[in-house]
């Protein structure tokens, strides 16, 4: 089996690459990120805000979460039901944020994710795919850009949705993530040793494609 990871920060288009790669090479799209945002919708329904550590590590173990396809896109159960909505609200993607730190909710996504590369091949996208996930990836790309560049992208798609901010907000904010995720103490979100960093600041979305397929064919062959 062939897996690919891509790590990097918010804002990077690491979901936009893995899914046109996806489709080119005909590969599993696994979109890590939407499975710490199950666990996160499960506890915010539990009356959670993710400040209650101990609680949540002690009952993470029986939350349910499992992924499906249906016509090639990614579908994510919370014991049995399908949440791929509810997962995208603002409110999730804070809680996602809050327990993806605990050392518990990691380790009990870890097989779910292990199980998926040992039966296809795949494109992995998360903040630890490389370094924990799949540390045998045949490819680990870490896409990066500049925090000018991933506000400025991020900024357009608020304006788009109609949600009212400033791109010094979404910059601030975007800068406060990163630390975050660096500094933290499990799975930091940093480049395995073995990674290519592809930075995309300068590079639009064919042009990220593009140098991505370069990185693949040179460390797997003509894809
Ligand atoms: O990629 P995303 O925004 O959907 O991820 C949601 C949260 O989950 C984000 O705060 C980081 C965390 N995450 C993680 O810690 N490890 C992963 N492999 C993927 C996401």
């Amino acid at each position: 089996m062939i897996k690919i990871a891509i790590d990097g920060p918010s804002g990077a288009g690491k979901g936009v690459l893995a899914k046109a790669l996806s489709a080119k090479l005909g590969y599993v799209y696994v979109d890590t990120g939407a499975l710490y945002r199950a666990i996160g919708l499960h506890f915010h329904r539990c009356g959670s805000d993710g400040s209650d550590v101990a609680r949540i590590a002690s009952e993470v173990a029986g939350v349910e979460v499992d992924i499906a396809y249906e016509n090639g896109e990614q579908q994510v159960y919370l014991k049995g039901e399908n949440v791929s909505s509810q997962i995208r609200l603002p409110e999730i993607s804070m809680m996602a944020s809050a327990v993806s730190k605990i050392p518990e909710v990691r380790a009990h996504l870890l097989e779910l994710q292990r199980g998926m590369a040992e039966r296809h091949n795949v494109i992995m996208d998360g903040r630890d795919i490389g370094t924990v996930i799949l540390p045998d990836a045949n490819v680990k790309i870490f896409l990066t850009a500049s925090p000018e560049a991933r506000a400025e992208r991020r900024y357009k798609e608020l304006i788009e949705k109609g949600i009212d901010t400033s791109y010094e907000e979404v910059l601030a904010d975007m800068k406060q993530r990163d630390e975050n995720d660096r500094s933290r103490d499990i799975a930091p979100a940093i480049p395995a040793e073995d990674a290519v960093t592809l930075d995309n600041s300068k590079l639009d979305i064919p042009g990220t494609i593009q140098a991505a397929l370069a990185i693949i064919r040179e460390k797997v062959g003509e894809v």
